[in-house]
């Protein structure tokens, strides 16, 4: 069945300024970043807010990302933190999130939040979204534009995908660089990564020259996207699998087992940049290739593929 795009455009000055009328309107609109594409709404208005969190179908109680041009800009909502400081100077804007103290008399929706002390914050690197929201007043609340638990869209197509027609204007700027959604790091006391991503825990512990540890315990983590099933393709997902099989897609690494049509390689040169870059354009076309089940081969722990192997995991829970 041929798709109806009617709400895909390409950026131009045209469609950028409709973007931002619609965000003025405090309409939701879909917008690329460097990690995955955005649903975004004006973070002040509480009815653009309370929309990202219907349309999703996101539980209330997972608080949603900030974005912002600049740290000056943040400050109006957040603490001023040395550990943010130093981490904003070496990797921002980029694909990094920073939870910090909320200001009390910050503006940002309560429903972003849910009264929580922290806020999350990200100063993302996509030249388009760095545009749009140099032209607005208002910074902007956005998860990654995908139904809540689903995989998160790294294409405009990925996010007709999951919305179709229900929101205006989904911006097109081709696949997202990193294809995996932001490190989220707690900055506030204990520094902790609450989800792994592309900048990794060393290079987060050398710049702040001590050590940094991943938050694990299921009751004492503070991200509820770290909670649940997360990222799913919707059918079952087998980790950690080494051999050929037959009763489903197998996502590997590498040459091996490449010329069996069920078998998707996420880097034939086993680069783990590409693969990060490949996992969920490739879940997203197994599934709609009807397959009934994913086996996936062991990734590498190490640099972006602890990332890879957290989502991994995730995907697979039942
Ligand atoms: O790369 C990304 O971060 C993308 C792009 C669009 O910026 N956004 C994204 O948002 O992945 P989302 O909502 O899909 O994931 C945000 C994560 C969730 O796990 C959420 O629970 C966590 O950040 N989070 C948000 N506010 C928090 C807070 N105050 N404390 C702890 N975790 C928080
Ligand atoms: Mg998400």
């Amino acid at each position: 069945m041929k798709k109806n795009y009617s709400n895909l455009f390409k950026p131009s000055k045209k469609t950028i300024s409709k973007t931002i009328s619609l965000l003025k309107a405090k309409k939701l609109v879909a917008i690329p970043t460097e990690t995955v594409y955005g649903l975004a709404g004006n973070a002040y208005s509480d009815i653009a807010v309370s929309k990202i969190y219907s349309l999703k179908k996101r539980p209330k109680k997972n608080p949603i990302i900030i974005h912002y041009k600049s740290l000056i800009d943040s400050f109006k909502d957040v603490e001023i933190n040395q550990n943010l400081l130093k981490l904003f100077k070496k990797f921002c804007p980029g694909p990094i999130t920073f939870v910090v103290k909320r200001k009390k008399n910050s503006k940002i929706s309560r429903y972003a939040h849910n009264n929580l002390e922290t806020l999350a914050i990200r100063f993302p690197a996509n030249k388009i979204t760095k545009k749009i929201l140099k032209k607005i007043e208002f910074p902007l609340a956005m998860p990654s534009a995908n139904i809540s638990t689903q995989i998160s869209p790294v294409s405009a197509e990925d996010v007709y995908e999951e919305f179709k027609n229900k929101i205006d204007l989904i911006l097109d700027s081709g696949r997202s660089n990193i294809g995996l959604e932001s490190t989220v790091v707690d900055v506030t006391n204990n520094i902790k990564i609450l989800r792994p991503g592309s900048i990794g825990i060393k290079e987060i512990s050398k710049v702040l020259g001590k050590k940094v540890y991943t938050a694990k315990s299921p009751n004492k983590i503070k991200s509820p996207g770290m909670l649940k099933k997360h990222y799913s393709p919707g059918i079952p997902m087998v980790i950690n699998h080494n051999s050929l099989p037959v009763d489903g897609a197998y996502i590997v690494l590498g040459k091996k087992f490449i010329k069996n049509s069920n078998v998707f390689s996420l880097s034939i040169s086993s680069n783990l940049r590409e693969a990060a870059k490949n996992l969920y354009i490739t879940m997203r076309k197994i599934k709609n290739l009807n397959y009934k089940k994913i086996y996936v081969a062991k990734i590498p722990y190490k640099g972006i593929g602890i990332a890879i192997n957290d989502r991994l995991k995730r995907a697979s829970k039942k």
